[in-house]
């Protein structure tokens, strides 16, 4: 019961890593928005996880959507105390066929949706001078280039830099920001992101996921719930003089 009390607000929860985070952190105490663009998701997942979670409508690309997802928490919870920039888009390009669209589509989700919804966060924060938590999703993308991953990588260097600004400014408000860097985890979204390999590598489906996989130096994929535990640590008091810090949970795979 290390998060007892806490008001949580995931964006991306419904399903996917957000979700995993979610189940830790009610079984940790808190009660968590499940705040998604898909609100039938979301809806089904909360309800899926019990009481201590609820489904919010978000779209972290639209301000008046963050200010009514931060409002919604704030009435059903009484604050703000957690906030997990969890959302965000993946795409695969060859430097000279990436469009407009699809850098404007990750840069607006990854980049100013984490940006504004931590603003958001973090005035509600202030303004109950409580202080709070707010964690990033980074990835192992974020510190380094891949010749077909380049837009990616690029807005989670940005995530990176954004943890390393706002952790400076808002420590002050004893608002912890920090980052969770994962290299590959297991899930629908890699589904995704196979099929988008397959398609630019000329492989197999399945093939790109089973040899990312076996390149990981523990030995297989990471699962959801391997990084539950750096999610609610993150969150939790034990971490207060933690700050601007991104921590690899990846199975060794930055390291390799
Ligand atoms: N899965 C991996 O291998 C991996 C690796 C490194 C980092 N990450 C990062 O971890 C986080 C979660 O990844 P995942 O694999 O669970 O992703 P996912 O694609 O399974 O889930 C993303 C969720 O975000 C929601 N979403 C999309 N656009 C949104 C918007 N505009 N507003 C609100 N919600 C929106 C989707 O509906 C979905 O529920 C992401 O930030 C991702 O970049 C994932």
């Amino acid at each position: 019961m290390r998060l007892k009390g806490k008001s949580a607000l995931i964006t991306g929860s419904a399903r996917g890593i957000g979700r995993a985070f979610a189940e830790a952190y009610v079984r940790e105490g808190a009660t968590v928005a499940i705040a998604d663009i898909n609100l039938e998701a979301a809806e089904k997942t909360a309800s899926e996880i019990g009481n201590n979670a609820y489904a919010v409508r978000l779209n972290v690309t639209d301000q008046s959507s963050i200010e009514a997802a931060v409002k919604a928490v704030e009435a059903k919870a009484g604050g703000l105390d957690i906030l997990i920039n969890n959302a965000a888009l993946f795409d695969l390009a060859p430097i000279v066929e990436i469009s407009r669209a699809s850098y404007d589509r990750l840069f607006s989700v990854n980049v100013a949706g984490t940006l504004f919804m931590l603003q958001a966060a973090a005035r509600s924060m202030i303004a109950a001078g409580r202080g709070g938590k707010i964690i990033n999703m980074a990835s192992q993308a974020g510190r380094r280039g891949e010749p077909l991953v380049a837009v990616y990588c690029a807005t989670k260097a940005a995530v990176i830099s954004l943890t390393q600004s706002a952790g400076l400014d808002l420590i002050k408000h004893r608002i912890n920001v920090n980052a969770i860097s994962p290299g590959v985890v297991d899930g629908e979204h890699w589904e995704h992101v196979d099929a988008l390999f397959a398609k630019y590598e000329n492989r197999p489906k399945g093939e790109k996921k089973r040899l990312v996989g076996e390149a990981v130096p523990y030995g297989r994929m990471g699962r959801t719930e391997d990084l539950t535990g750096m999610a609610v640590f993150l969150a939790s008091d034990e971490a207060e003089y933690i700050v601007a810090q991104t921590y690899n949970v990846d199975g060794g795979q930055w390291m390799s």
